[in-house]
This record gives structure tokens, C-alpha cells and sequence, in this order.
């Protein structure tokens, strides 16, 4: 008790590095990109400042940028030329993000660890993650997954070291590890979008990614902001499915679910700081209402105080940068 106990004594100084009890490094950034098959240059995506969809020709140059600042990890999006109903253009050998995963991993190799995300919505015309019986809207969950694991073994062969699959249909890690196991790709890891939430951060992510819905919403497949118990179901199924690394996002309004997550479960874990926490900051830091360097650390430290392995971040340049 005061006056014996004085906590502000391992506050200042050298001592006060001593105890700290989280870190945040380049290691722990994984950094998105978008590849767009229907431009020739680069295009700015208003709502996200910073953040570009790239052409297939300038996807090397990017993905050098993060390497050469240290960045372990990237996650690829890609934006086809065309789409339909069912995703035809997800999964071919030559479609936009199995060309960039090959010119990636051909520069960089081992230098850079290339996650896939493996979903329909950028690729079908109604944008939503699945195959959809247009007559009642409804998201068929089972004939999506046949898809999912056609994409996920389709940037495998193309050279994807992780796959990422995010479109929370049921059976979704089952059905692409088996996929990847028939084509003796029994050693790629699954990284899953375990507890994704129906969020109105992701708002900016769907000018980026051209993805947004025609009708509906994601609802009947992303979870209820409002549970947290399901988010521990949800991580336990894809465990026992075989997911290697997974995930809760967003980030920073689900800091609660990351801690349970990650206590429950001591599994590698990661988190997306979504478009919408980036374009936030971005936003008060452009009218001079925030530090954007101190909210941007803090709010990344945050994520890894958490419980947090590895943040997915539009901020993880800028942090690269500042750390260096
Ligand atoms: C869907 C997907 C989304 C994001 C990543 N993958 C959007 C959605 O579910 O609508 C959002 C990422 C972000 O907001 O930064 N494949």
C-alpha cells in the first residue's frame, strides 16, 4: 500500500523499457495489397489515403518496397477483368492473382511470405462470398465450398505460401484442406478468417476491392458484433479442421474476442486491422485533430497487447518506416 508501494518508480527512464510488456515489431506486419486487372496503372482509392490498386506490372516493385523495409509478409487481393455469377476468373492458372503470386515469388522468393485471400466476392458479379440461388438471395453454402478449395489449390500451385480464406462459408478449412491435400500441398499452411464479423468498417475495403454487394448484406455468413461466445465455436471448428494460424477481425473493436481467442486456444493468432480503423486515423490525422504516428503505434500495440501474433495492416509500410 502507499506510501510503500509507489508505482510510478519503474516509470521513467531506461527502467521504464525494463518492464514493458508488450512489443511491436516489422516482424509482426503482414501487409495487403489489391492487384487490378483492369487498369494499367496504378489508381488511389480515395477512401483509404495511401492505399493503391496496383496493375500486375507494378506488383513487384511494391512487394520489393515492403521486403527492402523488412516487412515478413504480404496478403494479396485481386481485382479480375471480368466477373460472374459463380467466380469463373478465380481460379484459373493465368487469372490475376495466381500472375501476381508467380512474378512475386519469382523475385522475391524466400524473402516474402505471400498469403492468398481466398474468397468469391472480388470475382462474382452480385458480390457476395458464395455461390447465390438467385431466386431466394440466399448464399448456398456448400457448392461454394467445391470453389473455395478450386482458388486456394490454384494459388498454391501458382506459388502462395499461406492461403487465407475468408468468406466464413461452414466446412470452409475442411473442404480446402482436402483440396490441398489431394494435390500434396499437405504442407501449406491455412490461415483462417475464423471470427470475421459483419462490420461497417469494411466499408472503404469495398471501394479497394470492387467488391460490394448488389443485394442483401453479409449477414447470414459473417458474425453478430454482438457475440462473443460464437467467436470461440468458430475458431474450435476450424482448429479441428485444420487451420494452422487464425483469425479475428476487425481488430480494434473486437480486442476482447483476440484476448479470449488467444487465452482459450494459445494458438498462433492474428488480426486485420481493417480498412476502416486505417482510413479513420488517416482521416483525423489529414484535418490535424490526431498524431497520426502516435495513433497508428498505439493502436497497433494494442492489437498485439491483446493477445495479437500478427497484425494485417495498410499501416504496415508506415510503420516499417517509422521504425527503422
Ligand atoms: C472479403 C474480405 C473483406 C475484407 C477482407 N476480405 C470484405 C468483406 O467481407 O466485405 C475487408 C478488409 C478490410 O476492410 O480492410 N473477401
Amino acid at each position: 500500500m502507499f506510501p510503500q508501494v509507489r508505482m510510478r518508480r519503474l516509470r521513467s527512464g531506461k527502467i521504464r523499457d525494463l518492464v514493458r510488456e508488450t512489443s511491436l515489431g516489422v516482424d509482426d506486419l503482414i501487409y495487403p495489397m489489391f492487384v487490378d486487372e483492369t487498369t494499367d496503372s496504378s489508381v488511389d482509392i480515395s477512401s483509404m489515403p495511401g492505399v493503391q490498386r496496383l496493375p500486375l506490372d507494378k506488383v513487384v516493385d511494391d512487394a520489393k518496397e515492403a521486403a527492402d523495409l523488412g516487412i515478413p509478409a504480404l496478403v494479396l487481393f485481386g481485382i479480375p477483368k471480368s466477373k460472374d455469377a459463380v467466380g469463373t476468373c478465380s481460379y484459373g492458372e493465368d487469372d490475376i492473382v495466381q500472375q501476381a503470386v508467380r512474378s512475386i515469388k519469382e523475385d522475391l522468393g524466400k524473402d516474402m511470405v505471400v498469403i492468398t485471400d481466398v474468397c468469391m466476392c472480388e470475382y462474382t458479379d452480385h458480390g457476395h462470398c458464395g455461390i447465390v440461388d438467385m431466386e431466394t438471395e440466399e448464399v448456398l453454402n456448400d457448392p461454394t465450398l467445391d470453389i473455395l478449395g478450386k482458388i486456394a489449390t490454384s494459388h498454391v500451385e501458382a506459388g502462395a505460401d499461406i492461403v487465407a480464406p475468408s468468406g466464413m462459408m461452414d466446412g470452409m478449412i475442411g473442404a480446402i484442406r482436402n483440396s490441398l491435400d489431394e494435390n500434396h500441398f499437405e504442407n501449406t499452411p491455412i490461415m483462417s478468417y475464423a471470427a470475421k464479423y459483419t462490420s461497417a468498417f469494411y466499408g472503404p475495403f469495398r471501394e479497394a476491392a470492387d467488391s460490394a454487394f448488389q443485394f442483401g448484406d453479409r449477414s447470414t455468413y459473417q458474425m453478430d458484433p454482438a457475440n462473443s461466445n460464437e467467436a470461440i465455436r468458430e475458431a474450435e471448428l476450424d482448429i479441428l479442421e485444420g487451420a494452422d494460424i487464425i483469425m479475428v477481425k476487425p481488430a480494434l473493436p473486437y480486442l476482447d474476442i483476440i484476448y479470449r481467442i488467444k487465452n482459450e486456444f494459445k494458438m498462433p493468432t492474428a488480426a486485420y486491422n481493417v480498412s476502416g480503423e486505417y482510413s479513420m486515423l488517416k482521416a483525423a490525422a489529414e484535418k490535424g485533430w490526431l498524431d497520426e504516428k502516435l495513433v497508428m503505434y498505439e493502436s497497433l500495440l494494442s492489437i498485439k497487447r491483446a493477445g495479437a501474433d500478427m497484425i494485417l495492416t495498410y499501416f504496415a509500410k508506415d510503420l516499417a518506416r517509422m521504425l527503422k
